[in-house]
């Protein structure tokens, strides 16, 4: 059957149909009036590139080599919790993707599938996100967890000490135990294909923790992750290790001087702070601070093609997303997340065409065509 996905809007349109709000919710909301989440995507629109014409632009290679690995593209998929609520095989569609066009995978502390699975069908494309949640001894516990299954990057992800309310989720009702009541029932009811799958497949459980014993509590404090922590956790996990959730360039100077292979540049997709920069806005700044050549990812709307593009002329080496992810399987399972990963890029060659550049190391500020008052300062 063809696809009727052609961008990462399509996806959100039609996931918004076939999804109950309880879990479109989940998945499209940020915190307070999420004018954060409008303000990632908006950063990105105001960012113009420079086109030139005449050069040899035949061919063009979209590969990315990153900490050691080369990638078939400069994106992949940002960590993401509980994945499987939006369909039962979430999680295995991102991991077969990942290894069948050899992209990077996020695997959250919160997922919804356990590392070791994920791993076997993705071998060294999984990076295991870690939250600092209590009980500490678990958290580390999961740490070994990865490492033995194979996984040689760890994400810390450190914008979240304490996680922020999301509107809809209380209006929606979402929780992670969450009950069905009359709203839900509505909701659920209006959406037969998708609760007739979720009903069959059962629901969805976060695969790091045990029923019994370190139960995963949503709004439990993650502020144990803390500077001490972060020397700590550089001297015990000898892979590569990457902080995400930076946003501040005194931290990421910290971070940097720590000795983190890398810092993902990310406001959470505006799901923590509502008056959190964009991202993109502040990447220029970074990438000046931190010096030409540490390996820096950014994420945090990026919807496009050209926003991958947008965000490695502005300084970035890999780009990640997170939501039009979910989209794609929302709206179409398996051949929504290709139809999606496939747009992504032929959008961003084609982009590479129209600014004169066949690699990404051709690339240079003087492919932006406006800077911005921020990119300036
Ligand atoms: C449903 C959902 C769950 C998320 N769960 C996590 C998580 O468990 N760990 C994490 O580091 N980030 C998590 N994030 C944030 C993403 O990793 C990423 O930073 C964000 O989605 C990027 O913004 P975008 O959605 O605009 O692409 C989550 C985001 C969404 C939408």
């Amino acid at each position: 059957m063809k696809s009727n996905i052609h961008c990462s809007e399509d996806a959100q349109q039609i996931a918004l149909k076939r999804l109950p709000k309880l879990i479109s919710g989940f998945v499209e909301g940020g915190t307070g009036r999420e004018v954060g989440v409008s303000n990632n995507t908006a950063a990105f629109d105001r960012i113009k590139l420079q086109a030139r014409v005449l050069r040899k632009v035949d061919p063009r290679s979209t590969v990315q080599h990153f900490l050691g690995q080369e990638y078939s593209v400069p994106f992949g998929v940002a960590p993401m919790g509980m994945c499987n609520v939006v369909h039962p095989r979430a999680d295995q569609f991102l991991a077969k993707m990942a290894i069948t066009h050899n992209i990077p995978l996020g695997l959250s502390t919160a997922a919804s599938t356990a590392v070791e699975e994920i791993n076997a069908i993705a071998p060294d494309r999984v990076w295991f996100q870690l939250y600092l949640v209590p009980p500490i001894d678990h958290a580390m516990s999961l740490v070994d967890r990865a490492e033995a299954a194979g996984c040689k990057t760890l994400v810390l992800t450190v914008d979240v000490p304490q996680i922020s309310r999301r509107i809809r989720d209380l209006q929606n009702g979402f929780k992670m135990d969450f009950k069905i009541g009359l709203r839900q029932f509505y909701d659920l009811a209006t959406h037969p294909v998708y609760s007739l799958r979720m009903a069959w497949a059962g629901r969805p459980q976060p695969a790091h923790f045990p029923k019994t014993g370190a139960k995963f509590d949503r709004t439990a404090s993650r502020a144990l992750a803390d500077w001490e922590f972060l020397l700590n956790l550089r001297d015990r996990w000898k892979g590569q290790l990457i902080l995400k959730g930076v946003t501040s360039i005194p931290d990421a100077v910290q971070i940097k001087d720590i000795g983190a292979d890398a810092i993902w540049v990310s406001n959470h997709g505006g799901r923590q702070l509502d008056s959190a920069l964009a991202p993109i806005d502040i990447l220029p700044q970074m990438r000046k601070a931190l010096g030409p050549e540490y390996p820096l990812i950014l994420d945090s709307g990026v919807r496009a093609g050209e926003d991958i593009l947008k965000a490695l002329v502005c300084g970035a080496n890999f780009v990640m997303l997170g939501r039009p992810w979910l989209y794609a399987i929302g709206a179409e399972a398996e051949r929504g997340l290709e139809s999606l990963r496939e747009a992504l890029t032929f959008d961003l060659s084609a982009a590479m065409a129209q600014i004169g550049v066949k690699n990404f190391s051709e690339i240079t500020n003087e492919n932006l065509a406006l800077f911005l008052d921020a990119i300036e300062k």
